[in-house]
């Protein structure tokens, strides 16, 4: 996405310096429904407030910087999901997104299944009630311990990921007496991001086997030998923060031709294909996200327009929304702590947090948006950069966004769409505490991640 310098704005230089910036919104203090959830807005003071909670009340209650989810969006998403594909297909939400075991629970109330990539994922869905049948199992380096923790619990498909560990998990299920279903994780040859897809260089990295020079079709061959295993389908995953079609619909296209192929060679029809997960949020305003019945909509006619052109019979369509989801659905409260303006350059904000709870920024460069929610302001906007509390220059939540100018100390700011990979990926960085998630709805507010204490981080340190 190109987003180009303006002439407008910050009080500390007359000339922008280069960076990813449009112009400042017209009114600083509006919300904007697309990058926040669904329940957030301002009361008649000018405080923001999500499920009716002001964020002065939950700042208070809850300290900062903190996560504040709204369960109520959240669940309304898991339907909008479930209802765009239907009884004839499978959602699984991500859990690598955001995973907690009230998120758990909400997923079976709202009748969604679960995609796990490890033992602690596994054993937190276990855990919280998760029926087995309903979890996926997904990871390019399962451990014996883990493949069988999955087994014996019964997991409805593992995702199988190299040619080892087709025969590993056939030998534990065997060992176990058990026949596993399992799906084969493939490399379409696309690898898409957000606006645009890349058909060169994806073969090169950890996941999958590569559909190119009949990898595949020779792990199809293996597996269909194995008595451990059952083969259902075939996965695929092309990547994430995707808003174009045109890479899913390469993807099926590849994917059906393969159980076109393997029909031909073992006389078996594969039921089920799996198109993985990668569907973009609004993180700006800039961004436009599709909706999931458009996306269900989408995805089906490729399927079945390329079957019908195969001769197959449509196979069942399984998908794996995670940031689509929970990314939405929350933002971090933050506390201002110092306002430190660069003359000609642009005013540095730190807050009480950074990337130890949000690395998306310095790991992805990725955009975020940012406001101040405590209150409004109608000073003139200001040209910052969104910082963080660690040692590193690089510790940047928002890289160029504008706020207003007379923002200070003791602020409160919020950073809208951190549902998704932020609590999940946050670290001890500086042995800084990992932020609480909180979850709010109609009025009430309850901790579903605790913030982690002093003692949490003196546990773990033996001595
Ligand atoms: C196999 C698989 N499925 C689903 C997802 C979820 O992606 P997203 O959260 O972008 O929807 C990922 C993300 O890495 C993935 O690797």
């Amino acid at each position: 996405m190109s987003r180009s310098a303006h002439p407008a704005g910050p009080r500390h230089a007359d000339v922008l310096p280069e960076g990813h910036y449009t112009a400042p919104p017209a009114d600083l203090n509006v919300l904007d429904p697309k990058v926040w959830s669904r329940t957030v807005e301002r009361d008649e003071r000018g405080v923001a407030t999500v499920g009716g909670l002001s964020v002065t009340d939950l700042a208070e209650e809850f300290g900062t910087p903190a996560y504040f989810l709204d369960e109520s969006d959240f669940r309304a998403r898991c339907r909008a999901w479930a209802e765009a594909f239907g009884k004839d297909a499978d959602v699984f939400y991500a859990g690598k997104a955001f995973l907690s075991r009230a998120v758990v629970r909400w997923l079976q109330e709202e009748g969604l299944n679960l995609d796990v990539c490890s033992g602690g994922e596994l054993t937190t869905a276990l855990s919280a009630g998760m029926p087995a049948e309903r979890i996926a199992f997904h990871g390019n380096n399962k451990s014996e311990s883990e493949i069988r923790t999955a087994v014996e619990a019964g997991v409805g498909r593992i995702v199988l990921d190299s040619f080892q560990e087709i025969v590993r998990v056939a030998h534990i299920a065997q060992s176990l007496g058990k026949r596993q279903r399992v799906q084969i994780r493939v490399t379409v040859g696309v690898e898409a991001h957000t606006h645009e897809f890349i058909a060169t260089a994806h073969e090169d990295q950890k996941f999958g086997i590569a559909l190119a020079g009949g990898q595949a079709a020779e792990a199809v061959r293996r597996a269909l030998k194995l008595d451990g295993l059952e083969l259902i389908g075939i996965h695929s995953h092309i990547g994430s923060q995707i808003f174009d079609m045109a890479g899913f619909e390469v993807s099926a296209r590849r994917v059906v031709q393969l159980l076109a192929e393997v029909r031909d060679e073992h006389g078996v029809e594969l039921p089920e294909i799996d198109l993985g997960g990668g569907l973009g949020i609004a993180y700006t305003s800039e961004d436009d996200p599709r909706e999931p019945h458009e996306i269900a909509k989408a995805l089906n006619e490729i399927v079945a327009r390329e079957c019908e052109a195969a001769g197959l019979r449509t196979p069942r369509i399984s998908v794996e929304p995670g940031r689509a989801i929970v990314g939405p659905t929350a933002f971090t409260l933050y506390e201002v702590g110092t306002v430190k303006p660069l003359e000609g350059l642009r005013t540095y904000v730190s807050v009480d947090g950074g990337m130890s709870d949000n690395i998306r920024t310095a790991l992805y460069d990725a955009e975020y948006s940012v406001s101040l929610v405590s209150r409004t302001s109608d000073a003139a906007p200001m040209l910052t950069r969104v910082v963080g509390k660690h040692c590193e220059s690089g510790d940047i939540v928002v890289r160029d966004a504008f706020l207003p100018s007379d923002l200070a100390p003791g602020d409160l700011i919020a950073v809208p769409a951190t549902g998704a990979y932020c609590r999940s990926m946050a670290s001890n960085y500086n042995h800084a505490l990992r932020p609480p998630v909180v979850a709010v709805r109609d009025g009430e507010a309850r901790v579903i991640v605790r913030r982690e204490t002093e003692e949490d981080l003196l546990r773990l340190d033996v001595g």
